[in-house]
């Protein structure tokens, strides 16, 4: 066996070399950290780089399935095969390169390979074996990589000449190899697996590969063509064919009506608004989402519900169906941008992207499409006349919303005196005079909450950087809809608001039952009134309205009393909070009652004209 654990110790100058004592536990252990479908990057990366070593890097490569294996073993059922026209190896190569971890024909360093790539990501998910075929010179060999169901132990398996690989013939050599390249056949765990079957954590399971490569890459390089057979069930299947997969930059040039870079600190940020109608046949992520973007790969995507909370901290926070955002790091001097082990993620110095810093620099200087499809989706979004009526009945308990109008902020303009109270601090502007009173102005220490923290009697005060909190007022409140585009089924399903706090929205769900079931109910006793459903629907929602935005404010009153963090406070305003703040509903029915009685006639009238 060429198991480095049984070498004998190599011995470099004056110090004995490390080595892996228990290389199946290791190989697992890595394996974990792999996304699930990072095998099919793995796979594709090594046939880019095989392509690209040989006839000026142009060539093909194929995701099918193994035609010659499933003619001479259909019993086994199909297997998945990534198939390249690169340089190819011999089999001693193969020995070298695929059965020793950290081994890599490239130049290994951190930003280029690391050795472990396919080794990691597929092995542990095919034991029952990954076969390579290669071609190199014209000649052909093998090696059956997999886990002994004997031992446990991952390495070569032995071919029945004694070696560990073997020379093959070109009867089994798959389109479009000619005189070199490379097949690489899962297995799968069972010897009977259909490996050409979407695995349970793909999207899109008729075209998951073609799906997945497109979601992971923005292009590839140039000369290299990808293909992937997709809407695959079986053989005599008519449907299926090879489909070429370009990546999200292609896409992204047909499908959107505008595009452009703006720069930040340090990265770039790459962003496109989609079309109206774009091509959502499943092969690509078709709606607004983020990545981050390093060598030509996408990290990090983050689509759906994420994407939607993702894109409203972008500033985003109408219209985000239609942007994508894609933010390139920057290398720094030190070189200290690179993927981690498994390349699910980006490390600058190690530590992970800095999105929220990314966020807000986007949002400060928001491209003006963006902002301009933003100003367009929200003015369709239904706001409500009785924001005056609700300010004005809210003056009458105001005493009871005292708040800080600062709140404490790494980057804040402003300073606050660390203030323990509940009612808010003075603030100033570089330490020199107030640049407004908060409501109570009090520099009192409190107690709230620091009993027993020993430390905390140690706390500066004054040094609190702040950021004014957005607008003094009342939350804005936009009802949002499926119906009319200002929500997309992402965001807010079944749940009845959501509040942003930079920008002082509040985003109503109009379709939450809570607010629809209230309004039939109004609508079915008012039946007899024409056109009565507009105006219940108003009046619903202006109740409903009110006690949304008491809940904010409430929330933003318990702001830097001791006891509350700002996480904690934000978990009062989220989703399933805002939430909780309309499910009880016999205040509100009773209110909506009166008001409703007023405009359209109370219901003990009507009794008493029909009586
Ligand atoms: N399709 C292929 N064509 C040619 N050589 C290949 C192919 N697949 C693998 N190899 C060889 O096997 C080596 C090991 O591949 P592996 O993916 O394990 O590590 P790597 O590609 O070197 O590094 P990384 O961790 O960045 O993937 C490669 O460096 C390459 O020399
Ligand atoms: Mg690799």
């Amino acid at each position: 066996m060429t198991n480095p654990a049984l070498k004998p110790p190599k011995i470099v100058g004056e110090t004995l070399e490390m080595k892996v004592a228990n290389m199946t536990f290791m190989l697992e252990r890595l394996a974990q950290d792999c996304a699930p479908l990072q095998f099919i990057r793995e796979l594709t990366e090594n046939a880019i780089q095989g392509v690209q070593a040989v006839d000026g890097g142009r060539g093909e490569i194929r995701w099918d399935f193994d035609r010659v294996r499933y003619e001479l073993e259909p019993k086994e059922g199909y297997k998945l095969a990534v198939i390249d026209t690169g340089i190819g190896m011999t089999g001693p190569e193969m020995v070298e390169y695929i059965n020793q971890l950290s081994s890599s024909m490239h130049a290994q360093s951190k930003h280029g390979n690391f050795g472990m790539g396919a080794k990691i990501a597929a092995a542990p998910r095919s034991t029952h074996g990954l076969v390579y075929l290669s071609w190199k010179n014209g000649q052909g060999s093998m090696i059956h990589l997999w886990k002994d169901p004997t031992s446990g132990a991952y390495g070569l398996r032995r071919h029945p000449n004694g070696e560990f690989w073997l020379q093959i013939t070109d009867d089994i050599k798959p389109d479009p190899i000619k005189g070199h390249g490379t097949a690489v056949i899962m297995l799968g765990n069972n010897y009977d697996e259909n490996t050409m079957n979407a695995p349970p954590e793909a999207q899109i399971p008729s075209r998951w590969i073609t799906r997945y490569l497109n979601g992971r890459y923005f292009r590839f390089p140039e000369g290299v063509t990808v293909k992937a057979r997709e809407n695959w069930s079986a053989l005599d299947d008519s449907h299926n064919m090879l489909r070429k997969v370009t990546g999200m930059e292609d896409w992204l040039k047909k499908n959107s009506s505008e595009s452009g870079v703006l720069k930040l600190k340090d990265a770039k940020a790459l962003w496109w608004i989609l079309k109206d109608k774009v091509d959502d046949s499943g092969s690509h992520p078709a709606n607004g989402h983020c990545a981050a973007l390093y060598d030509d790969e996408l990290y990090e995507m983050t689509v759906g519900h994420p994407g939607v909370i993702r894109l409203q901290s972008f500033g985003v926070i109408f219209g985000y169906n239609k942007v994508v955002i894609y933010v390139a790091p920057t290398q720094n001097e030190s070189g200290g941008l690179t993927a981690n082990t498994a390349r699910t993620q980006l490390l600058v110095s190690g530590q992970p992207l800095p999105w929220a810093e990314w966020c807000a620099e986007f949002r400060e200087n928001m491209p003006d499409p963006i902002s301009r499809l933003i100003d367009r989706v929200a003015a369709g979004a239904g706001s409500t006349e009785s924001a005056a009526s609700i300010r004005e009945r809210l003056k009458q308990i105001r005493d009871l919303f005292k708040f800080s109008r600062y709140r404490p902020a790494s980057s804040g303009k402003f300073v606050v005196e660390d203030d323990f109270t509940n009612a808010g601090g003075m603030a100033r502007r570089d330490g020199a005079g107030a640049a407004g009173s908060g409501a109570g102005g009090s520099s009192q220490r409190g107690n709230g909450g620091r009993a027993g923290d020993i430390y905390s009697l140690f706390a500066g005060t004054g040094t609190t950087p702040a950021e004014e909190v957005a607008g003094l007022f009342d939350p804005q409140v936009k009802w949002v809809s499926v119906k009319d585009g200002s929500r997309t089924r992402d965001f807010l399903e079944d749940r009845a608001a959501k509040y942003l706090a930079l920008s002082n929205t509040i985003q109503a769900n109009a379709d939450f039952r809570v607010f629809t079931d209230m309004t039939a109910r109004w609508c079915r006793q008012y039946g007899h009134v024409p056109s009565a459903e507009p105006v219940i629907e108003s009046v619903v929602r202006e109740w409903f309205q009110q006690q949304l935005v008491e809940a904010v404010l409430g929330a933003l009153a318990l702001r830097r009393s001791g006891n509350w963090s700002e996480q904690e406070i934000e978990q009062l305003w989220s989703e399933e909070a805002l939430t909780s703040a309309v499910l009880p509903r016999y205040h509100i029915d009773e209110r909506v009652k009166r008001a409703l009685g007023g405009k359209l006639g109370t219901l003990k009238d009507r009794e008493a004209s029909t009586a």
